[in-house]
């Protein structure tokens, strides 16, 4: 009997590049670092989070599959020893995850605002992602091929309530990744974003004081795409997409995966 041909399906998807993750060791990034190694990449977390970096590199395999370096994303001498990092012991950069953010202050007022939080939040979300553009794109270019993918959010599109710097920082990341994708085009370098809705990570369960269960649940009230609940991995699936070959045509894309959040009016929500 004919043996049964391994079907394209079965084959994994990222086998044989290299990503580089900022934010890796939590949330989004740690789904996405998972992901990307169960799908044959190798895979460098970079974060401050170092206990829980460390303890994420070793669970993936350790040294010959995924490394951890302490980064700060918002230090352009530790971004580039990211990426050299990722270059000198696995070869090359095929992706860069340009993740690492954060909240900043909830519920403050414009009047009641502190310009350091602001230039915190623009500092991390921004400069960062900056600055992970810059490097990986050094590295890539030699090799006329990459794919860096930012996480913005739904707060790029709409601030929705959520605080006005991280809103403003999402939404310049967004623009930011526009002018990288005509930039870095003439090198075939492929640049997107990923934005999600609300998804129960430690940055939003330990903003809000609310367990999973609860971000969950409020999440899906405010949706327009019911029956579903947005996990971390919802979100390192469709980075996974604009990683891969794939997406091989796709570039200055910003994929929204929110449950047609973005599109729903006020009205709309009130009427479910
Ligand atoms: N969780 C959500 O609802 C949501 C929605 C839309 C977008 N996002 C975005 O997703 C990304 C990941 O967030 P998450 O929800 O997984 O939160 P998280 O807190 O679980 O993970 C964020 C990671 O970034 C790291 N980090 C923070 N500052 C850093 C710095 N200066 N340098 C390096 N690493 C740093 C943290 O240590 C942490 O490991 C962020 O950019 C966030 O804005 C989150």
């Amino acid at each position: 009997m004919a043996s049964t041909p391994i079907s394209s399906s079965t084959a994994r998807r990222l086998e044989g590049k290299v990503a580089l993750i900022t934010g890796g060791a939590s949330g989004i990034g740690k789904a996405t670092a998972q992901l990307f190694a169960q799908q044959g990449a190798r895979v460098v977390i970079a974060d401050i989070q170092d206990e829980h970096g460390q303890a994420l590199s070793n669970e993936l395999g350790g040294s010959s599959i995924c490394s951890y370096v302490h980064c700060d994303v918002r230090s352009e001498p530790d971004v580039k020893q990211a990426v050299e990092t990722a270059v000198e012991r696995y070869g090359k950069l095929d992706i860069m995850f340009n993740n690492a953010g954060i909240s900043g202050p909830l519920g403050r007022q414009i009047v009641d605002s502190e310009k350091s939080d602001f230039e915190k939040v623009l500092s991390v979300n921004l400069m960062g992602n900056y600055l992970g553009l810059k490097h990986a794109a050094c590295a890539m270019i030699p090799a006329g091929q990459g794919s860096i993918i930012s996480t913005a959010s739904v707060a790029s599109l709409n601030p929705n309530g959520t605080p006005f710097a991280y809103s403003c920082s999402k939404h310049a990341v967004v623009a930011l990744m526009k002018s990288a994708a005509i930039d870095l085009g003439k090198h075939g370098i492929r640049v997107n974003c990923v934005s999600p809705a609300m998804v129960a990570t430690p940055m939003v369960t330990k903003a809000l004081g609310m367990n999973e269960e609860m971000v969950e649940e409020f999440n899906a009230a405010h949706v327009a795409l019911k029956g579903v609940k947005l996990k971390a991995n919802d979100v390192a699936q469709a980075v996974m997409y604009l990683a891969s070959d794939e997406s091989k045509y796709v570039s200055g894309l910003n994929l929204v995966v929110d449950g047609a959040l973005n599109i729903l009016s006020t009205l709309d929500s009130l009427s479910k």
